[in-house]
């Protein structure tokens, strides 16, 4: 199969997936790039159009060990003709559990043809300077990964004669899925004293949970903990110290220090 352009198709509010799928991007060596960014709201009812020819290259973050809700809604609007589909989550350094399986179903229900799958390892949305946890990934050897990968997927589908000679994706993961944490009233907080009302935590939030007025105020339920308000807040005003969240953290940074290597499925 020939190829001249690729389609990044990704939510990611603390912009790791985004990231590795453009070492990806990189690494198959096609000039042509475009993307489709689900993690803002609008992506919730905005119309994609019918993906074809292209190939897409499709990242998630992991969220207890599964696809994100907001994710996997934007995700099911996409409409796909046997189109070979390069699928990609990360995770956290702890676990990715059902996601890429997940992922995986997904694709298979949008009309794509999965050719690989990979899981990357992302610096943790509640990683802090305090309580670490794959602090700074992806780095420079998960890019390189990521690159070769790229190399490697664009090697098979240019030596497929017809996508219907795809044999069947195989990733690990349990269906049914294990079951999603609850959501709960928990949202970062915002210290007045050192807040500017800038407006950048409402504007990357994929929910549209934060609202910036006199003050900051967060709907505690629409919060999905992406820390994207956190990690793009200009003075540091923004931050997550709900007790429960904290306590995660830094059970995450105690027990999952050890350096988890990337996964590809090819
Ligand atoms: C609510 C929530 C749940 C998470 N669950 C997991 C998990 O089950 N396993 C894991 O290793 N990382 C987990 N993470 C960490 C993210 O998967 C990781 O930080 C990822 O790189 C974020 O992707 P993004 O930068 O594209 O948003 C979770 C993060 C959040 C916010
Ligand atoms: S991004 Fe930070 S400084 Fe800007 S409005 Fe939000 S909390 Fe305030
Ligand atoms: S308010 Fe919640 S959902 Fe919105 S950016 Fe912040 S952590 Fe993410």
């Amino acid at each position: 199969m020939e190829i001249s352009a690729v389609k990044l198709i990704y939510f990611s509010p603390t912009q790791t997936s985004k990231t590795i799928l453009e070492a990806i991007a990189g690494g198959m060596g096609i000039g042509a790039v475009s993307h489709i960014d689900l993690t803002p709201p609008d992506a919730a009812t905005r119309d994609f159009g019918e993906l074809t020819d292209e190939p897409a290259v499709i990242g998630v973050p992991v969220y207890g060990g599964r696809v994100p809700v907001d994710a996997k809604e934007r995700l099911k609007r996409l409409k796909a003709d046997k189109t070979p589909a390069v699928l990609v989550v990360l995770y956290g350094n702890r676990a990715f559990e059902d996601a890429l399986l997940e992922l995986k179903n997904l694709a298979l229900e949008a009309g794509f043809i999965p050719v690989a799958g990979a899981a990357f390892i992302g610096e943790h949305s509640f990683s802090s300077a305090g309580m670490p946890i794959a602090e700074g990934r992806p780095d420079a050897d998960d890019m390189a990964k990521a690159g070769d990968f790229g190399k490697a997927v664009i090697e098979k589908i240019r030596g497929l004669k017809q996508i219907n000679d795809v044999p069947a994706l195989q990733v690990p993961g349990d269906d049914p899925h294990r079951e999603r944490n609850k959501p709960a009233d928990i949202s970062p907080s915002t210290d007045e004293d050192v807040c500017v009302l800038c407006g950048t935590c409402a504007s990357v939030c994929p929910t549209e949970a934060v609202t910036v007025d006199e003050i900051v105020t967060t709907k505690g339920l629409e919060c999905i903990l992406c820390c994207a308000c956190v990690k793009n807040c200009p003075t540091g005003a923004r931050v997550m110290n709900a007790p429960p969240i904290m306590k995660i953290a830094e059970w995450l940074s105690t027990n999952f220090k050890e350096r988890k290597e990337p996964d590809i499925f090819i």
